[in-house]
């Protein structure tokens, strides 16, 4: 990088100030600063003062200075510090920053350095014969996976072929730069692949359950190779991930379905859930899971239900309480925390041998967190768990 020094004499003008309008802005941007800290605008105003003036002049550093009650040594350090801070007349139409940093260097950033050599001036930092343009190599934009690209002004032309940058200082030059639309310049979206997706293409892959409408959290579904169901979403991840042969699952692997919606009761739809599973492993890629036996619905462990109330509470700050199992509890006739804080052993049991859960409910202590909630919602499941309820 060059030795950045403010402009000579001859450029720079007698005084500045800013307009009416970046007057008040100024004094708006400067009051939101703390008491002592209205120095933090620096950046902000001197970059004000470019969009003004079309570079930063002693004068207006002079000026930011003495608004925000800096030493001018200050202003200048920082002016001269930040590439986008032009410290002489830049092209009125066209300042062309060309990235020369590693990536776009090795993706033709020297091509494109020519061409601004030859279509504006051979050094940087000069305007062409008209001063409507003018060009500087810079350091890294951000946009590396666009490489090679260009700065102009506040937007960003990437993917670029010297031909492209011929057109767009063509453009600019004519008035017209608002025709280019920044960004890529070839047939992608943002920095998404050239020519479309090149992964995840084949039709037939299904989402993993978790990904579902259903939250996999929600449903209690047996992994491939388990002996036991599956209790968590991470849990469903890593039994997907890894059966029990060691290697990693395939798109073409088991296929675990999720919960679907149905008039069905919702213990039908939970044994839906794990025979459509078990029918998947018998396609030969896996022994079957064996499955749980529900408790019945007439079992005198079942916990007692309730009418449902004009407001039901919100079972879904239960932690392991999702949408879904919401809904099913509900079937139950069961609607408040109070209901759940006050269950015992065996009605948990039930509970969770009805959900499939495996030890869920306990592990992950809906009792005691209904008692919270109960007790004094939001704020009380804070003070009991340091945390707020999901
Ligand atoms: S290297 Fe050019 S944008 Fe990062």
């Amino acid at each position: 990088m060059s030795v950045r020094r403010l402009a000579d004499d001859q450029f720079q003008p007698a005084a500045f100030s800013f307009n009416e309008e970046n007057a008040a802005w100024a004094e708006a941007t400067i009051a939101k600063y703390p008491e002592g800290r209205q120095q933090s605008a620096v950046i902000l105003l001197l970059m004000r003062a470019q969009e003004q003036e079309g570079w930063v002049t002693r004068a207006a550093i002079e000026y930011v200075a003495d608004k925000l009650a800096m030493p001018y040594i200050r202003v200048l350090e920082v002016a001269t510090f930040y590439t986008q801070f032009q410290l002489k007349p830049v092209g009125t139409r066209a300042h062309v920053q060309v990235c020369g940093t590693t990536p776009c260097m090795l993706r033709g950033a020297e091509d494109l350095i020519r061409v601004c050599k030859s279509k504006i001036h051979h050094d940087p930092l000069e305007r062409n014969a008209d001063g409507t343009l003018s060009w500087e190599e810079v350091e890294c934009q951000g946009a590396c996976v666009n490489a090679p690209m260009v700065m102009i002004f506040k937007d960003s032309y990437e993917d670029l072929t010297p031909t492209q940058l011929e057109h767009i200082i063509d453009r600019f030059q004519a008035g017209k730069g608002s025709d280019i639309k920044p960004g890529p310049q070839v047939d992608r979206v943002y920095s998404a692949p050239a020519g479309g997706p090149t992964t995840l293409t084949e039709p037939d892959v299904k989402p993993a359950p978790h990904m579902e409408a259903t939250p996999a959290a929600d449903v209690a579904v047996p992994p491939a190779n388990a002996a036991k169901p599956v209790t968590t979403a991470d849990e469903t991840n890593a039994a997907l991930k890894t059966p029990a042969d060691g290697k990693t699952a395939t798109p073409g692997g088991p296929e675990v379905k999720p919960a679907r919606k149905s008039a069905k009761p919702a213990s039908d739809e939970i044994k839906e859930v794990i025979s459509e599973t078990a029918a998947a492993d018998g396609a030969g890629k896996a022994p079957k899971a064996p499955v749980a036996a529900q408790p019945s619905l007439d079992d005198k462990n079942r916990p007692a239900s309730v009418e449902k109330p004009a407001t039901p509470d919100d079972l879904k700050m239960i932690s392991g309480v999702g949408p879904k199992i919401e809904g099913i509890l509900n079937g139950l006739g069961i609607y408040t925390f109070t209901q759940i804080a006050g269950w015992k052993k065996a009605e948990r049991e039930w509970v969770d041998g009805y959900l499939m859960f495996a030890g869920r409910i306990e592990r992950d202590d809906w009792v005691k967190q209904a008692k919270a909630l109960a007790k004094g919602g939001e704020a009380e499941y804070i003070k009991v768990f340091g945390k707020k309820p999901r």
